[in-house]
C-alpha cells in the first residue's frame, strides 16, 4: 500500500478500509511510517473525519498494536476511569485510592500531558522514583495486592496510542472525536479491565467547549466499550473553570494529598465521591450508590484513602516520604501574585488559558522531547461565583522561568468579573450508559 494515497483519500473525506487502517497502524508503530506522513493523515482525520466502522478499526487495530493483560485470575471485576482531559484534573490521584480502599480493583493505563490539559502520568512522575513503566507481570501484581496500579504506554501494551498521543500533542490535532474515543478506548481495552466509567469533560477547559460533542464524544465510546461487551458508562463534567485550585504536576499531587485528607475543594470531592459511586456500582461492590457515596466520604475522614495512596505510591516505586511530607517537593524559584484589577463577581475563567499559562510557566511540552518543570504552575484562588475586590489574589503563577510578565496580563484577563452577583458551576451534568 501507498501512503500518500490513504491520506489523499482521506484528505477527500473518503472511508479507509480496515486493511489501510491496520496497516498505517502497523507501519507507524514499527517506525517504517514516518512522523510527518502520520501528522499529515491525522489532520486529515481531524478536518474529515471517521465513519463508525472506520472508528471501530482504529480501535481495534491499536488495541493490537500490543498485547491484552488478562486480569481474569485477579478476585472481583476490574474498574477503571479515565477523563478526556481538562485543567487542574488530578480526579484519578484521589479517585483511584478511594475506590480501592473500599475493595475496588483499578487497573488503569494512562496519558501525558496532552494539548493545554495536564496528564495523570506527569503528575505521578512528579513524585520522586515513581516508576509508570511497570512490566505486565508487575501491573497485575499491583492491581492483585494493592487494589490500584496506573502505568503509561508502553511497547508492550497500545504503543500505537504512546506514539500517536505525542505527535497528537504538538501537531494540533488534538480536539477530534474519534482520535480522542480511540486513543482512550484503546488504552482501556488493553488493560483487561471489565468495568469503565469515562469522564467527558466540556466548557473552556475541555478539548470541546459545547456540552452537545462531548456528548456524542460520550456516546462514541460508550458504543465502543459495549461492543466489547465492558460495562461502559459516562459522566459529563463542566469544565469551565479548573478542577481544584491546583494546576501543574507537583502542585496538584499535594492538592490530592490535601483532599486525601478529608481537605480537598469541594468541585473536587462532588466530582471524586460520584464518579466512585458509580465505578463500586460497576464493580458490584455496592448496589446502593447513596451508600457508596457515604463510604466514599468517610474513607477522605478516616485516612483509609490516604492510606492506599502511600500503599499505591510505595508499590511502584515512589518516595513515601514526599507523600507523608509534601513540603519536601521542590518549589519553583519564583512566585508570582496575580492581583484582580476590579471589585465584582468572578462570573467566567477561561480556562483554556489559565492551562495555556501553565505550560508556557514550565508545566507542559511544545515539543515531543521536551522536559517539564514539575514545580511549576498555577494555584487558582478564585472561580465562578466567588467576590473579588480590588487588589485581592486571583491567582499565584509557580515558575523557573524569566521574563514570565505577559502571562500575568494574560491571566488576569482569564478571570471574567462582574458587577452583579453570579452562580458556582455545577460539577456533573449528566450521566450516559
Ligand atoms: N485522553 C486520552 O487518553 N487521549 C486523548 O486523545 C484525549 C484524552
Amino acid at each position: 500500500m501507498f501512503v500518500p494515497s490513504i491520506i489523499i483519500k482521506k484528505k477527500r473525506g473518503e472511508e479507509l478500509s480496515k486493511e489501510e487502517i491496520d496497516f498505517l497502524i502497523q507501519g507507524y508503530t514499527n517506525n517504517t511510517i514516518p512522523d510527518y506522513q502520520m501528522s499529515s493523515l491525522l489532520m486529515a482525520i481531524c478536518l474529515k473525519g471517521m465513519s463508525e466502522k472506520e472508528t471501530a478499526y482504529l480501535c481495534q487495530a491499536m488495541i493490537n498494536s500490543g498485547e491484552v493483560v488478562d486480569l481474569s485470575n485477579i478476585e472481583g471485576l476490574k474498574v477503571d476511569k479515565h477523563s478526556t482531559g481538562g485543567v487542574g484534573d488530578k480526579t484519578s490521584l484521589v479517585l483511584g485510592p478511594m475506590v480501592a480502599s473500599l475493595g475496588g480493583k483499578v487497573a488503569k493505563l494512562s496519558g501525558r500531558g496532552l494539548g493545554h490539559t495536564g496528564g495523570t502520568l506527569d503528575k505521578l512522575e512528579s513524585i520522586p522514583g515513581f516508576n509508570i513503566n511497570l512490566s505486565i507481570a508487575e501491573f497485575k501484581e499491583a492491581v492483585r495486592k494493592v487494589g490500584l496500579a496506573i502505568i503509561g504506554q508502553t511497547s508492550e501494551l497500545d504503543p500505537a496510542d504512546k506514539k500517536l498521543y505525542a505527535l497528537r500533542d504538538v501537531t494540533g490535532t488534538v480536539d477530534c472525536i474519534p482520535l480522542i474515543a480511540t486513543s482512550i478506548m484503546s488504552k482501556k481495552l488493553s488493560t483487561g479491565t471489565d468495568c469503565i466509567l469515562l469522564d467527558v469533560k466540556y466548557g473552556s477547559g475541555a478539548f470541546f467547549e459545547d456540552i452537545n460533542d462531548s456528548i456524542e464524544l460520550a456516546k462514541c465510546m460508550v458504543k465502543i466499550g459495549k461492543n466489547m461487551n465492558k460495562d461502559t458508562k459516562a459522566i459529563i463534567s463542566n469544565m469551565n473553570q479548573p478542577l481544584g485550585n491546583a494546576i501543574g504536576n507537583s502542585l496538584e499531587v499535594i492538592e490530592a494529598i490535601n483532599t486525601l485528607h478529608g481537605n480537598g475543594p469541594k468541585d473536587l470531592v462532588d466530582l471524586v465521591v460520584n464518579a466512585g459511586s458509580i465505578m463500586l456500582v460497576q464493580a458490584k461492590i455496592y448496589d446502593d450508590i447513596n451508600k457508596a457515596k457515604i463510604d466514599l466520604e468517610k474513607s477522605l475522614k478516616d485516612g483509609s484513602a490516604f492510606n492506599k495512596f502511600v500503599e499505591f505510591v510505595k508499590q511502584q516505586g515512589g518516595d513515601i516520604s514526599y507523600i507523608l511530607d509534601p513540603s519536601k517537593f521542590p518549589k519553583a524559584k519564583y512566585t508570582i501574585e496575580v492581583l484582580s484589577k476590579k471589585e465584582g463577581y468572578v462570573e467566567k475563567i477561561n480556562t483554556i488559558g489559565i492551562g495555556q499559562a501553565s505550560l508556557y510557566l514550565g508545566a507542559g511540552r511544545a515539543k515531543k522531547e521536551d522536559s517539564i518543570d514539575y514545580s511549576a504552575g498555577i494555584i487558582v484562588n478564585k472561580k465562578p461565583g466567588d467576590h473579588v475586590n480590588e487588589g485581592e489574589l486571583l491567582a499565584t503563577l509557580y515558575t523557573n522561568k524569566e521574563d514570565t510578565n505577559y502571562i500575568i496580563d494574560e491571566v488576569i484577563n482569564d478571570f471574567v468579573i462582574v458587577n452583579n452577583k453570579t452562580n458556582k458551576l455545577n460539577v456533573i451534568d449528566e450521566v450516559i450508559g
